[in-house]
């Protein structure tokens, strides 16, 4: 079976968030199982440098405002996966976030480049760009690609079925309406049954529509998203395609996120955690933290945002700080959040450190060197770095949505007695809830025997891609 993932961006070419870390480790975890699974990207500054045997193989011409593009394939790094790259000189030769400008603002022709990049899978489907690979699913990701399953829908001879997966429902790719002709779209599909959205074009909504199946990242979240609270104004569109929605949960690279990955101070294992308290020391001297506090160091890693809860963190810090625990964050995002952790560092500078960026490396280090893991989003889809964090015996203490409760399992008194906690789960998003968890996960830490049963009963949960990738076959298997 031939597979083509459709995606804006990946692991570690282009990353912006889970989505590239996804989109770089589903397909090598099917094709462990047998399938060809095959990727297609733009061709990014980032992609085109870091593929091996990048050749040309079609030159398909102007399109979407770029006098020259061209299908390139090459061999993704480390995992060797088939990619096709689309060059397109002019719409994505742009260095920086893929999205956004250098002025902050998303670029003015997004609706182009992305819908570039649907038109193009539309015509890998058709087996019209390379004449020995044509798919039998397109699956694709995110709003970036939300157009594929239209444009394949132009081509009445279509064999090819399409899966769209929802990784963050919170960005719609909504742009003017008037874009349609540019875009080749039909008139006709402009109605609130197809991809028109309050006076508005979506390409999140044209995924959600003409798909043959819809995926999100998490049994939760695909629940959670026919409700009003959490489907962003799309939630009747899920409601009406309920039976073709399912939730599949992601999976973790444990070649990249383990305990003896090359990032960090010190291996360790569940037989010899003496390595994490060596790895410890070296994230508090490497962050000018006092090595004296006798409270846990807390950490996140994570795009600063509302929708992370960091504004809640922020506003719990006291209460956290009051236990003598530390907080260490790695992040970039929200200027006014950004401004509100480091002014907590300078008012707290032996407990409270900030590193304001974006650094793979490093957020290896905050994942062995913390004793305790802050995900306190108001939606998460799925969420990576709560499982990232449970391989190193970080234990998360995540709010109780989306991925985040499908994962962590509370350590209630109830649930250390099975000896199934591996983590913190609070349930409110306001700042008494959230203070209140982590003073409690505060007073389980200086109970150092069952402290460690929990971190050892969370390394060893195992959300690698097996699962995932099996589930993913038999829906495709199912088409
Ligand atoms: P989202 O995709 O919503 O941001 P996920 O938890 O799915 O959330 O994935 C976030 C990914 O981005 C993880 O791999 C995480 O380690 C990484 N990440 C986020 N912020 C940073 C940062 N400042 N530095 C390094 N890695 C980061
Ligand atoms: C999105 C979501 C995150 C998820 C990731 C990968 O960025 O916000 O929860 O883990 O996609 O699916």
């Amino acid at each position: 079976m031939r597979i083509l993932h459709v995606a804006s961006e990946i692991y570690p070419l282009v990353k912006t968030g889970g989505l590239a870390d996804v989109v770089a480790a589903l397909p090598p975890a099917l094709v462990k199982r047998g399938l060809d699974a095959r990727v297609l990207v733009p061709g990014l500054p980032g992609i085109l440098k870091g593929m091996s045997d990048l050749k040309p193989l079609t030159r398909i011409g102007p399109a979407f405002g770029a006098a020259v593009v061209t299908l390139l394939s090459g061999r993704l790094p480390d995992s060797g996966v088939q990619a096709y790259v689309i060059d397109a000189p002019f719409l994505y030769r742009r260095e920086g976030n893929p999205y956004v400008g250098p002025d902050g603002h998303d670029w003015s022709d997004n609706h182009r480049r992305f819908a570039l990049l649907g038109w193009v899978a539309a015509h890998i489907a058709s087996g019209e760009l390379d004449p020995d690979w044509q798919p039998d699913v397109v699956h694709a990701h995110d709003w970036h690609t939300g157009l594929v399953p239209v444009y394949m829908a132009q081509n009445p001879g279509m064999k090819a079925a399409t899966v769209f997966t929802v990784h963050n429902l919170a960005f719609r790719g909504i742009f003017s309406l008037d874009c349609h002709a540019e875009l080749g779209l039909p008139t006709r599909k402009l109605t609130p049954h197809g991809i028109e959205f309050h006076g508005k074009l979506s390409f999140m909504k044209a995924g959600l529509v003409y798909s043959n199946r819809i995926t999100t990242v998490s049994p939760t979240y695909a629940r959670e998203i026919r409700t009003p609270e959490f489907g962003c104004g799309l939630e009747g569109v899920l409601r009406d395609r309920g039976v073709d929605l399912s939730g599949i949960l992601n999976g973790v690279d444990y070649e990249i996120w383990n305990p003896d990955d090359p990032a960090i101070a010190q291996s360790y294992s569940t037989d010899n955690l003496d390595g994490k308290i060596a790895c410890k020391s070296a994230l508090q001297r490497e962050l000018g933290l006092s090595d004296k506090a006798i409270g846990p160091l807390f950490a996140v890693v994570s795009r600063l945002t509302s929708q992370k809860g960091m504004d809640l963190l922020l506003a719990a810090l006291p209460d956290l700080l009051r236990e003598g625990a530390q907080l260490a964050v790695l992040g970039t995002g929200e200027g006014d959040l950004e401004a509100g952790f480091q002014y907590a560092a300078s008012a707290n500078p032996e407990n409270v450190a900030v590193h304001i960026g974006y650094d793979e490396t490093m957020s290896h280090r905050f994942m062995a060197g913390a004793d305790i893991f802050l995900v306190p989003s108001r939606f998460e889809p799925c969420g990576l770095t709560q499982l990232y964090a449970l391989r190193y015996g970080t234990l998360p203490l995540v709010r109780r949505v989306g991925g985040l409760a499908d994962t962590v399992v509370d350590a209630t008194a109830e649930n250390l007695q099975a000896d199934c906690a591996t983590g913190f789960v609070f349930n409110d998003a306001v700042r008494q809830a959230l203070g209140a968890r982590i003073r409690e996960a505060c007073i389980l830490y200086h109970d150092k025997a069952t402290w460690q049963k929990v971190q050892r009963r969370a390394m060893v949960q195992d959300y690698s891609w097996d699962d995932s990738a099996a589930n993913y076959e038999a829906l495709y298997r199912s088409l």
